[in-house]
């Protein structure tokens, strides 16, 4: 089983390697920004309450991003693993998790922190572009957006965030300073942690992520722990 929770910043790319990371071990890649922009499409009720939050930058309610999660991990894709993106984001959060998880008869095997500093995530940021029908990000470098999405056999249009401009980005990296940095401790207690310097290219960043969950799925096997 793998239980794998990214940690870092806005713009850090924990939504860029978790799709890779999901592809080459065939797990879901969950995230709950992902799964709250998805509500805010269909105009569900989640997604009206969730808008207010997110256009200010700011953290929806534990309680309804809790319960989206549990509703989520429960479902039986999830039973050989999962990589958890964006969610836990306060103590909080990642203490219903670990109860969550508990119930599910399922735990976390290692948190990647992927650490970029601040100026660079800034920049990631307002020059990422998204699609809009499948979620993919792009960075100016990887694709001109005018292309639209070149994702497998996606054609959707490419739109720019709208959390994504100077101000709620300032604000989504001072609410991850306070709410959610203190998980980096957290996860470091727990034995769960490992640090990634997010500032090299995407794919070296992948396989450096890659060779530290193998390690730790290879540590928490039973078949190892036996020995
Ligand atoms: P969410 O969607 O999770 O946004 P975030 O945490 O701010 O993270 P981002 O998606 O902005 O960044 P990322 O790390 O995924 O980077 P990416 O891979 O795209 O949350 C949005 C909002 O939803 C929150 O503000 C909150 O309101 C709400 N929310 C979500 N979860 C919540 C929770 N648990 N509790 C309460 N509220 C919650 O990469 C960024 C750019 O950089 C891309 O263009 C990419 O191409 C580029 N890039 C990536 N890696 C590299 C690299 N190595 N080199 C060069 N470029 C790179
Ligand atoms: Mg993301």
């Amino acid at each position: 089983m793998y239980g794998i929770v990214l940690l870092g910043a806005p713009g850090a790319g924990k939504g860029t390697q978790a799709v890779l990371l999901s592809k080459r071990l065939n797990i879901p890649h969950i995230s709950s920004g992902d799964l709250f922009r998805e509500n805010l499409r269909n105009q569900t009720p989640l997604g009206e309450l969730a808008r207010q939050y997110m256009e200010r930058g700011e953290l929806v309610p534990d309680e309804v991003t809790i319960a989206m999660v549990r509703e989520r991990l429960s479902r039986p894709d999830c039973a050989n693993g999962f990589i958890l993106d964006g969610f836990p984001r306060t103590i909080a959060q990642a203490d219903a998790l670990e109860v969550l998880l508990k119930e599910l008869g399922k735990s976390i095997t290692l948190v990647p922190w992927i650490r970029v500093r601040e100026r660079m995530l800034m920049e990631r940021l307002s020059h990422r572009w998204t699609c809009r029908d499948c979620g993919a990000v792009f960075s100016y470098e990887s694709l001109p957006p005018r292309e639209g999405c070149k994702k497998e056999v996606c054609t959707g249009e490419l739109y720019r965030r709208e959390d994504d401009n100077p101000e709620v980005q300032a604000k989504r990296i001072q609410v991850y300073n306070e709410q959610t940095a203190p998980l980096i401790d957290y996860y470091r207690a727990r034995g769960l942690l490992v640090e990634i310097n997010g500032e090299h290219t995407i794919e070296y960043v992948h396989r450096l992520l890659l060779q530290l969950v193998l390690n730790a799925h290879t540590i928490h096997s039973p078949a190892s722990s036996a020995v």
